[in-house]
């Protein structure tokens, strides 16, 4: 409805819908009083295929009842049930209201599994198939549509199988990040840095960080202009995560490899966002997803199937 959020439309479905049962009510008394002029063998008149005629009866009193029946029907229905435009109903019953009843239902049921997670570390709970299972279905209804099913990430959006981290790889900055979330947030720095030529010198200078194929010249002279990137990426460019600033140094990259992609980032800067879990997933299950995403990058791998 929120296209439709003006109280005029809220009364003109309302309306209709009134209308629409008072419309029912009045056929059916004037069809009761209305007769037909009959011909003296009360039929009207009609006559199909040489010899079907139709025949002047009154409507069925069960049929008339029936009728009057589904409109007093309707009316209380719509007493108590929302169907007049924005009135709730008398019972205050909403799809929302049930979808929340049976999930606080299956909370309820789920608790006491839950606690037996909770009560161990995430460590330990890495190395548990029962909770992993849960931890992985958590992941595919909640994490996979950035993250990947199978967690590598993609252009934007980090690998968390990796040792890779851009805010910290321990369990509890795991967990950090799910429960409320984390932004990373680099401003456009070539102002900072100076002409475009400094900015292409720095580019390669970051491509040398990582042994990556650049042209050493430029890198040499980009190197002291990395000092505009050191308060976050560190002197040596090994990242920060109390920033969130990523390792220049791995050859891991988030937004992509190559001159060109790094120069895109220094003029226009960059930010990525990772919305906050706590309004949506109960401390249970961040405790059981946290272990689940640590373990991805921790857990020896599983034996091969054969
Ligand atoms: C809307 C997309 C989106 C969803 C949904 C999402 N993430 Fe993220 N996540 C991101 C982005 C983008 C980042 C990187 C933020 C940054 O650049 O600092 C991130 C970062 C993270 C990090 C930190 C990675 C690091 O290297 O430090 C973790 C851990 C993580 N996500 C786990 C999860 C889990 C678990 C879920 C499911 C409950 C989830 N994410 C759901 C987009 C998402
Ligand atoms: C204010 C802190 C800050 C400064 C200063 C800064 N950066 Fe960043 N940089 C970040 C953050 C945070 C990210 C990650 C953005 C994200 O999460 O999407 C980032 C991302 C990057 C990336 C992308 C890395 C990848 O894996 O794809 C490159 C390249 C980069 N910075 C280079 C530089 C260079 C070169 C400079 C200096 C000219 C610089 N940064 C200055 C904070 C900073």
């Amino acid at each position: 409805m929120s296209d439709f959020n003006h109280a005029f439309w809220s009364i003109a479905v309302a309306a209709t819908t009134l209308v629409g049962i008072a419309a029912c009510l009045l056929l059916l008394w004037i069809t009761s009083r209305k007769k037909v002029a009959a011909s003296s063998d009360n039929t009207t008149g009609h006559v199909w295929d040489g010899d079907l005629t139709e025949m002047n009866n009154p409507l069925p009193m069960w049929w008339v009842w029936l009728f009057i029946g589904t409109i007093v029907f309707s009316l209380l229905y719509l007493v108590a049930y929302p169907g007049l435009g924005t009135y709730e109903g008398e019972l205050k019953w909403s799809t929302r209201g049930e979808y929340e009843a049976e999930m606080a239902q299956a909370d309820k049921a789920l608790a006491p599994l839950y606690a037996q997670f909770t009560a161990r570390k995430p460590e330990e709970l890495a190395g548990d198939a029962p909770a992993m299972a849960i931890g992985e279905r958590l992941f595919m209804n909640n994490c996979a549509q950035c993250h990947g099913s199978d967690a590598r990430g993609s252009k934007g959006f980090p690998n968390l199988t990796d040792t890779d981290w851009l805010h910290g790889g321990s369990p509890g900055q795991v967990a950090e990040s799910i429960t409320k979330g984390r932004t990373g947030a680099m401003p456009p720095m070539a102002a900072a840095v100076g002409t475009t030529d400094d900015v292409k010198n720095v580019a390669h200078y970051v491509l040398s960080l990582s042994n990556a194929p650049h042209d050493s010249l430029r890198a040499q002279l980009g190197k002291s202009k990395f000092s505009a990137c050191a308060a976050c990426h560190g002197a040596t460019g090994k990242g920060n995560p109390a920033l969130g600033a990523p390792n220049l140094a791995d050859d891991v990259w988030l937004h992509g490899w190559g001159e060109q992609a790094i120069i895109d980032i220094v003029n226009h800067g960059k930010t990525s966002a990772m919305p906050a879990q706590s309004g949506k997933l109960t401390d249970a299950q961040i405790h059981v997803l946290g272990a689940y995403v640590w373990g991805l990058s921790n857990r020896p791998p599983p034996a091969p199937r054969h």
